[in-house]
C-alpha cells in the first residue's frame, strides 16, 4: 500500500469531521451522502454538550449521572475519557470558529436536561447548537488542505486484502461505481433511525454504515439499545419528525396527559427530568391512550432567543409553543449499540475503525445521557485522529482483493413494513412475543434487502436480552422492568 494513500471517512456528521479535521497532516477523503452538513444527524442536534464546569461541578458527577441513565452498563474507563475529555472538546470547537452562548459577564451559559442533576449544558444559539457547530466544522474541513471531500457518494461495499480492510466500494450520484484504496476506512456513518416508522433523525441515518459491518463480519455490540426521544413533535405519517428539545423541560416545561394532567408526577425523583428511557415509556404510554403534550407556556421571554428552531418548527406545523401546549410523541433518536471499537475506534477487523453513533465503545451503556453524543464525537473522533495517525501504513499484498458488499436496499413498501414492525416490537416498551413476530419478519425481509438484515441483528440481540435494561425495556415475564426501576433507586 502506498503511504500516499488517504484514510478514508465514511460520514460527515460531527465524529466523522472531527476525525478528518484532526487526522491532520494525513490526507484524507471524506465520502459522504448529502452535500455540505444536510445529512448528518449532529445538524439537527438542539441539546449542547455537557461539560462540568459550573462551580461546583465535577467530572465525577458528570460521570455518575452518565452511568446511572445509562444503567450502570456503561463502560467506566470510556466514560472516565469522555467526561474528563469535555473542557478540552470544548477549547477545541472554539479554536474551530464555534461560538457558545454566554452570559452578560461573559460566563458560559449553563442549561439543564434529562438525567443531569444540575445545569451542565453549553449551547450555541440555543437549540441550534448542533447547526452551529456543524457548519463551523463543514468551513473548517473545506478550506484543510489536507482533507479532500466528495458528496453525492454511497459507500456500499468494503475491499480488503489479506483480511486488512483497505478501500470501500461506491455508488455515486450518476450510478457509476468503483473502488477506492485508501490506508484505513472510518465508519462514521451514524444510527439507525431509519429503521423505524417515526425518527428524530435525517434520512442519511438509515443504518448503512453498521449493515456494511455487519455484512463484512464485524463485531458489534449493544444493537438491542435504541433510544427513543421522549418528544418529538407528533405529525402522524410523517417518518423524520422535528425534536422538541429537552433543554424546555429544563426551563420549565411540562408533560401533560390527555387530560391535562403531570404526566411524570410520581414516576421518577427527577420528575420531567428523568432520563430519557423513563420519560419514553410514559409518553409512550400517553400516546397510546390518546396524547400526550409539552406545556412550554411558562418558558417565558427567552423562546425566541433559547429554542428558536423548536419555535420555528411548530409554527411551521401550525403550533404557537408560547400559546399552547406542543402534541409530542416518542421517536427513534439515538443507537447506544453499534460496531464494537475500542477507545480509539478500533473495530475487530483490522483497517476498518469507526466512530460516533455507529460504533460502540460502551460509553453509553444502556441509555445515552442527554448532550453527551455531539461530546462523544469530538473527544473520540481526536483520539482516533491520534490513533491513525500513530498507525502504521496497510501492509502490502498485491492487488489480490475481496469485496464484501452490504447487498440490495429494499423498496419502499417492504422498508414501511419493516419500519412499522420494529417500532411496534423495538419501541421504548417490548414483549417477547412481538420480537419473535419482528424476528421472523426480518428473517425474510433480510432476504430481499440489507436493512433486513439489519435489522434482524438488531432484533436478534433484543431476543436475547430477557431482563429489562435502560432503553431496553421488556413489558412482559416475572422481570418486567426490574434493572431499570432498580438503577435509579441504587443512584
Ligand atoms: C434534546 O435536545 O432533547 C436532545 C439532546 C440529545 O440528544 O442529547
Amino acid at each position: 500500500m502506498e503511504t500516499s494513500a488517504p484514510i478514508i471517512v465514511v460520514g460527515g456528521g460531527i465524529a466523522g469531521l472531527v476525525t478528518a479535521l484532526a487526522a491532520a497532516p494525513a490526507p484524507v477523503l471524506l465520502l459522504t451522502r448529502s452535500p455540505g452538513s444536510n445529512g448528518a444527524a449532529s445538524t439537527l442536534a438542539q441539546g449542547g454538550i455537557a461539560a462540568a464546569i459550573a462551580p461546583g461541578d465535577s467530572t465525577a458527577a458528570h460521570a455518575h449521572d452518565t452511568c446511572v441513565a445509562g444503567s450502570h452498563h456503561n463502560d467506566g474507563a470510556m466514560v472516565e475519557l469522555l467526561t474528563s475529555g469535555a473542557v478540552q472538546a470544548l477549547e477545541w470547537l472554539q479554536q474551530r470558529g464555534v461560538v457558545f452562548d454566554r452570559d452578560n459577564s461573559g460566563a458560559l451559559l449553563l442549561g439543564r436536561e434529562g438525567g443531569h442533576d444540575r445545569p451542565r449544558i453549553v449551547h450555541a444559539g440555543g437549540d441550534a447548537t448542533g447547526a452551529r457547530v456543524m457548519a463551523a466544522l463543514v468551513a473548517a474541513a473545506r478550506t484543510a488542505p489536507h482533507i479532500e471531500r466528495q458528496a453525492g457518494v454511497d459507500v456500499d461495499g468494503l475491499m480488503l486484502r489479506n483480511g486488512h480492510v483497505c478501500g470501500v466500494c461506491v455508488t455515486r450520484a450518476d450510478g457509476s461505481q468503483s473502488a477506492v484504496e485508501g490506508r484505513a476506512v472510518v465508519l462514521a456513518t451514524g444510527g439507525v433511525g431509519g429503521l423505524f416508522a417515526h425518527t428524530s433523525n435525517p434520512a442519511d441515518a438509515d443504518g448503512s454504515g453498521l449493515a456494511l459491518a455487519l455484512a463484512a463480519g464485524a463485531a458489534t455490540r449493544d444493537l438491542e439499545f435504541v433510544q427513543f426521544h421522549p418528544t418529538a413533535l407528533a405529525m402522524p405519517g410523517v417518518h423524520s419528525l422535528p425534536l422538541v428539545t429537552e433543554a424546555l423541560r429544563g426551563a420549565g416545561a411540562r408533560l401533560l396527559d390527555m387530560h391535562g394532567q403531570p404526566l411524570m408526577a410520581g414516576v421518577h425523583p427527577l420528575g420531567d427530568l428523568a432520563p430519557r428511557d423513563v420519560v419514553a415509556r410514559q409518553v409512550w404510554s400517553a400516546c397510546e391512550a390518546g396524547g400526550a403534550w409539552l406545556d412550554a407556556r411558562h418558558v417565558g421571554d427567552d423562546f425566541e432567543s433559547a429554542f428558536p428552531t423548536v419555535l420555528a418548527a411548530c409554527l411551521a406545523h401550525g403550533i404557537d409553543p408560547r400559546l399552547q401546549p406542543i402534541p409530542v410523541t416518542p421517536a427513534a433518536h439515538f443507537h447506544m449499540g453499534g460496531i464494537a471499537t475500542d477507545a480509539d475506534g478500533r473495530t475487530s477487523l483490522p483497517g476498518l475503525y469507526a466512530v460516533g453513533e455507529v460504533a460502540c465503545n460502551g460509553v453509553h451503556g444502556a441509555n445515552r445521557l442527554a448532550s453527551n453524543s455531539l461530546l462523544e464525537g469530538v473527544v473520540f473522533g481526536q483520539r482516533l485522529a491520534q490513533a491513525l495517525r500513530d498507525a502504521d501504513s496497510a501492509p502490502s499484498g498485491g492487488r489480490s482483493f475481496k469485496f464484501l458488499h452490504r447487498g440490495p436496499s429494499l423498496d419502499v413498501g417492504p422498508l414501511n413494513r419493516l419500519r412499522g414492525l420494529m417500532t411496534q416490537a423495538m419501541g421504548p416498551l417490548r414483549t417477547g412475543a412481538l420480537l419473535q413476530v419482528a424476528l421472523r419478519d426480518c428473517d425474510a425481509l433480510a432476504h430481499v434487502g440489507w436493512q433486513g438484515a439489519l435489522a434482524r441483528s438488531v432484533v436478534g440481540a433484543a431476543l436475547r436480552r430477557q431482563r429489562s435494561l435502560g432503553a431496553h425495556f421488556r413489558d412482559d415475564g416475572p422481570t418486567a422492568g426490574h434493572a431499570t426501576k432498580d438503577a435509579w433507586r441504587a443512584a
